[in-house]
């Protein structure tokens, strides 16, 4: 048991992935950003949930902004923290999941 224990920590520090505790996102460049401005209204679980690439992860902001009181960042506010989003929370292109069906062959 010690052994596999021994091993979980020594892989997950090779792995390098560092979990901040508050909030369950990924320690990494942008943090602290991040979490000031968008924790405030809901868990992080919604960005760790959320595999998105940068222009998908802007727009999820712009949505947010228009219709859900979002306030208006400064450029590299926003910089910093669409590059922690799309490095640390990326799109997946590596899903196995099968495309969804279309309509028609969807029961009635
Ligand atoms: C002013 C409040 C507020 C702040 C601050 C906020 N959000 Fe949101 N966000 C919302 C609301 C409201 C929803 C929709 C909740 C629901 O669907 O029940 C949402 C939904 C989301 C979703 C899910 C979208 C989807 O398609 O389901 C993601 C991802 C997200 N927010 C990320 C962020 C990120 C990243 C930030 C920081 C830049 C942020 N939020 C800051 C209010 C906020």
């Amino acid at each position: 048991m010690r052994h596999i224990a021994l091993c979980l920590l020594a892989c997950l520090s090779l792995w390098g992935v560092e979990i901040d505790k508050e909030t369950g996102l990924k320690v990494a460049k942008g943090l602290d950003v991040v979490k000031a401005n968008c924790t405030a209204c809901h868990s992080a679980s919604f960005i760790t949930q959320s595999k998105l690439n940068r222009e998908e992860w802007l727009a999820a902001i712009r949505w947010m902004q228009e219709t859900q009181g979002l306030w208006e960042f400064d450029p590299e506010t926003e910089d910093v923290i669409l590059t922690y989003l799309s490095t640390q929370y990326p799109q997946a292109n590596t899903s196995r999941r099968r495309p969804q069906l279309k309509a028609e062959f969807l029961p009635k």
